[in-house]
């Protein structure tokens, strides 16, 4: 399923997002307005604004907050895609070569910060306690995660529950605000709030799975990033979690080195054997079950076209190939 039938139903809607998102980056500062250009001109999915658009209109809102809110989201997803590749070391994202790149750590930790604190500052715009609340805490709950898994690093142990508290934090939390946000701005009653923030969280933890596969799978051109940038921080993400538990002692061996070194050395063995143990098939099964869940919390919401993107996105989140 190709992402362009729910970007087709919200057409217009998306080019509001991105008129507000150009508006807002603007800074006094030039390279933050470089910087800023560069990350969001350079083809983001914009899958958390989806999100927050999807659950509003499902949710019959009517006034034009879930745009401003949408471009809230993405200055969030922006700066932490920026603050992730300083940690990370990642050189290429949506093919192009990162901030960090291009200009240079501190840079690009900076910048991220602007983004971050020009993102309250629309916030606060919306005059709802409310949002505050959930992006404060969604925010507070993402920095948890990105240090979490830091701690992590190099680590061959880590097990499947640690490392799903790892991506619930770093990647579904954010999704679960957008989704749950969503509803607030069409002035749901919390059971509906609830359910909708249940939908971002399983969808945003399935994406993850489906990012860390890829990470070791996907076809380098419409990726976009380094294939490998996961072993190469030696972070342990399920494919190899599970390998680990399933390989051979040798392979384990390796496996296990690799983590504690952070060494693509041997890269196509450990590829080999993620998928010869299972652990891709596992991982997207996890992923899949995630994605049960999502649809499941949306049986309450009554049928509409939205409602059924919904159901679409989180198709897209196990089927996409970047
Ligand atoms: C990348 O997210 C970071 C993860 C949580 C895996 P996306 O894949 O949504 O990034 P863009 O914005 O589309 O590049
Ligand atoms: C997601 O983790 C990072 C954030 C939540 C910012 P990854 O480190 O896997 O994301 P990519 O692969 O760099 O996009
Ligand atoms: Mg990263
Ligand atoms: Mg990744």
């Amino acid at each position: 399923m190709p992402l362009t039938t729910i970007t087709d139903l919200l057409a217009t809607d998306l080019q509001a997002v991105n008129q507000t998102i150009i508006r807002c980056l603007e800074s006094r500062v030039e390279v933050i307005n470089k910087i800023g250009h560069y990350m969001i001109e350079s083809g983001g999915k914009r899958i958390r604004p989806l999100v927050v658009l999807l659950s509003a209109k499902a949710c019959d809102a009517k006034n034009d907050t879930p745009i401003t809110m949408a471009a809230i989201i993405e200055f969030i997803h922006t700066a932490t895609l920026l603050h992730d590749d300083v940690v990370d070391g990642s050189t290429l994202r949506r093919g192009r070569p990162t901030a960090n790149r291009v200009w240079d750590n501190p840079t690009a930790v900076l910048v991220g910060d602007f983004l971050y604190s020009r993102a309250f500052q629309m916030i606060v715009s919306l005059n709802s306690m409310d949002c505050m609340r959930i992006m404060a805490e969604a925010t507070n709950v993402i920095a948890e995660g990105e240090v979490l898994q830091l701690a992590h690093r190099y680590q061959p142990d880590i097990d499947e529950s640690r490392y799903l508290n790892v991506i619930r934090f770093k990647t579904a939390k954010l999704f679960e605000a957008a989704a749950q946000l969503g509803a607030i701005l069409a002035n749901q009653p919390r059971e509906i709030e609830l359910t909708l923030a249940q939908y971002g969280m399983h969808i945003g933890t399935a994406f993850q799975l489906v990012d860390d596969v890829l990470d070791y799978q996907a076809a380098n051109e419409s990726w976009g990033k380094n294939i490998g940038d996961d072993l190469a921080e030696g972070k342990a993400t399920l494919p190899l979690i599970y390998a680990l538990k399933k390989a051979p002692e040798a392979q384990a061996k390796l496996i296990r080195q690799a983590i504690q070194h952070g060494s693509l050395e041997d890269l196509s063995v450990i590829q080999e054997a993620i998928v010869s143990t299972g652990a891709i098939d596992y991982t997207l099964a996890a992923a899949k079950k995630e994605i049960a869940l999502a649809k499941e919390a949306l049986a309450m919401l009554p049928s509409s076209r939205y409602k059924d993107a919904m159901l679409e996105l989180a198709t897209f989140a196990i089927s996409r190939k970047n």
